[in-house]
């Protein structure tokens, strides 16, 4: 596949923690042993297993320290009380010194290094990965700017991360409870569409939405626009369909409730699932015959298209059976 799906899995523990505004912690990871980490590209994230009496879960973060720096990791995780109880659980748990499992670093969200110009647009906590990318950026000598949307000055972290930046001259802040010509605006913060103009999303979807749809009705094409969902509102429902796993010899039906990995499951066949929601791509399944509906925000245009892969923790099928090379 087009995506990178090797990781590694690591024993960190939080070297530091800092409390940033907006609900907002800032968390710094690394050996107990201070040796070197494996490395990151910029738009890279973790997957860190959650783990108490209480809960058992995987959360993917992206990366928001310089791909340059081998010593630590660092994230931001927004507690969203509307979320299914991950970021709540890293607020709670991560104190200083606690060890967590990690898989990674992957990268789904690459940059385009060679761009003569990249454009990011963060909205909230959307921003971590553009962190990454503006120091690469900055380090590669490349053109770029960041447009940084929060409801107010009050709620935006990485303020003091960002004012000490060498590249800190190019974000522009935009604020909700400003001025509308300090909002972010598409018909002045756009630049004209060009093959070697890049621009990068990531935020709440209805912003992401917003983000994209002007962009590609303003003539960006869709491979320049670049997209990360951290979180999706999925619906998983639909028609009842038939799954054979082919490899397994094992065949199930999925309810208009159920998703595939859940049905494969209940018979014993396992596919690693981790966010649930069709961002992180931890479930990818290889297609061998049937019709895919898919229901992800993880794969690409063009891998919809060619129907070979499915995310098996959300999507479901067109056609009544689908087989899958498990
Ligand atoms: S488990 Fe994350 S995309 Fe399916």
């Amino acid at each position: 596949m087009s995506k990178d799906m090797t990781f590694n899995t690591l024993s960190l523990i939080v070297l530091k923690r800092i409390e940033e505004p907006g609900n907002i912690v800032r968390l710094r990871f690394g050996r107990p042993d201070g040796g070197a980490l494996p490395p990151f590209t910029a738009g890279g994230h973790l997957d860190i297993h959650l783990l108490d009496e209480d809960l058992d879960m995987w959360r993917q973060y992206s990366l928001c320290s310089d791909p340059a720096e081998t010593g630590f990791y660092e994230i931001g995780v927004l507690r969203d009380p509307k979320s299914r109880g991950g970021s709540e659980a890293v607020h709670r748990l991560a104190r200083q010194g606690a060890s967590f499992d990690i898989e990674g670093p992957r990268n789904h969200f690459p940059l385009e290094e060679n761009a003569s110009l990249s454009v990011l647009f963060g909205g909230g906590i959307g921003v971590t990965p553009m962190l990454a990318m503006a120091q690469r950026l900055h380090r590669l000598g490349r053109d770029f700017v960041l447009h940084y949307c929060t409801r107010s000055r009050d709620v935006t972290a990485f303020r003091d991360l960002i004012a000490t930046a060498p590249w800190t001259d190019r974000v522009i802040y935009h604020h909700d409870d400003l001025e509308e010509d300090q909002r972010l605006s598409m018909d002045r913060d756009l630049p004209a569409p060009d093959a070697k103009t890049h621009l990068y999303v990531c935020g709440p979807q209805g912003f992401m939405d917003w983000v994209i749809g002007e962009a590609e009705a303003a003539g960006h094409a869709s491979t320049n626009v670049h997209r990360e969902y951290f979180s999706a509102d999925v619906d998983t429902h639909g028609d009842s369909f038939e799954v054979e796993a082919r490899a397994s010899g094992v065949t199930v039906m999925v309810g208009p409730n159920d998703t595939i990995a859940k049905a494969l499951a209940r018979e014993g066949v396992r596919i690693e699932v981790k966010c649930e929601e069709g961002v992180c791509g931890t479930c990818v399944t290889e297609v061998l015959e049937g019709v895919p509906d898919h229901r992800d925000m993880f794969l690409t245009d063009s891998e919809r298209e060619e129907g070979e892969m499915i995310c098996a923790c959300c999507s479901r099928a067109r056609s009544a059976r689908l087989v899958l090379d498990i």
